[in-house]
C-alpha cells in the first residue's frame, strides 16, 4: 500500500496527540510527538537551571544544545513512543503544569527549532509517518500529503488538560490551566520564527462538539482517500 505523510498541527490541547496515536496504530505508521521533543528541551533547561520563573539565560542553553539527545522507544504496554532525554525517560516528567509554562519560551529559540527540525524530518524521511504539533504541514513537512489543523476552544481545551493533570495526581487549578492554554496560544501564535498557523492547503477540524470515536473516523477516513489517491 501506499505510504504518505500526515501532518497535524493545532492549539496547545486540541487531542492531536490522542487521533495522531490513534492513526498511526491503525495504518501501521510511526507516531512522532514533536511536542514531546520541545518538552525534553524544556526539561533539560530545567535541570542545568537556564530558565526559572523570572529568568531564562538563553545563550547558556544555546551553548549545551549539542549535549541534548532526544529519542523516542516504543512501549507495548502502552502502545506509543516514549520520550527519552539523554537515555532517561522523561515521557511523565515533561508532562507537568511547570514544564507546560515554560516550553513556549524554549520553542521560540531558533537554535532549538533548527535542532529539532532537522531531527523531525530524518524521522519522516521514509513516509509512513503521523507527526503532530504547530509547524508540521507549515516548516517541517510543507510536502505533507494530508494535512489536518485541530481546534476547539480555549475552555474546552482547558478543561480536558485539567482532567488529564488531576488524574495523574497533579495539584492544579482550572484557573491556571485556562490562563497556561491562553498563554501559550499567543506565544506559540506569535513568535517570529515558524509561528503556528494554519498551512493553506491544511483542513480544519473543530473537535470541540465531537467524541473522540467520531473525530477518529473522521481522521481514517480522510487518510484513506489521501492514501487512495496517492496509490
Ligand atoms: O503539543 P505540546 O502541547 O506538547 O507542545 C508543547 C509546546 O511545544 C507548545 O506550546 C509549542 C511547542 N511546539 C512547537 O513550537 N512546535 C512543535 N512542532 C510542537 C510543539
Amino acid at each position: 500500500m501506499n505510504t504518505i505523510t500526515i501532518a497535524i498541527d493545532g492549539f496547545s490541547s486540541t487531542g492531536k496527540s490522542t487521533v495522531a496515536k490513534q492513526l498511526a496504530k491503525a495504518l501501521g505508521y510511526v507516531y512522532v510527538d514533536s511536542g514531546a521533543m520541545y518538552r525534553a528541551v524544556t526539561y533539560f533547561a530545567m535541570q542545568k537551571g537556564f530558565i526559572k520563573t523570572d529568568c531564562f539565560d538563553e545563550e547558556g542553553l544555546i551553548s549545551q544544545l549539542d549535549q541534548i539527545k532526544i529519542s523516542f522507544k516504543f512501549n507495548h504496554e502502552l502502545g506509543f513512543a516514549e520520550v527519552f532525554l539523554n537515555g532517561e525517560n522523561v515521557e511523565k516528567a515533561i508532562r507537568t503544569l511547570e514544564v507546560s509554562q515554560f516550553v513556549s519560551q524554549i520553542a521560540t529559540v531558533s537554535e532549538v527549532r533548527e535542532q529539532l527540525v532537522k531531527q523531525q524530518q530524518n524521522f519522516g524521511k521514509d513516509k509512513g509517518v503521523v507527526m503532530d504539533g504547530r509547524d508540521i504541514g507549515t516548516v517541517v513537512f510543507p510536502d505533507a500529503e494530508l494535512k489536518l489543523f485541530m481546534t476547539a476552544s480555549a475552555e474546552q481545551r482547558a478543561q480536558r488538560r485539567y482532567d488529564e493533570l488531576i488524574e495523574r495526581g497533579e495539584d492544579v487549578s482550572y484557573e491556571d490551566v485556562l490562563l497556561n492554554v491562553q498563554t501559550r496560544d499567543y506565544i506559540d501564535s506569535n513568535r517570529e520564527d515558524s509561528p503556528l498557523t494554519i498551512a493553506k492547503d491544511a483542513i480544519e477540524i473543530d473537535n470541540s462538539n465531537m467524541t473522540l470515536q467520531e473525530q477518529f473516523e473522521l481522521v481514517l477516513k480522510l487518510s484513506e482517500d489521501k492514501i487512495n489517491l496517492e496509490a
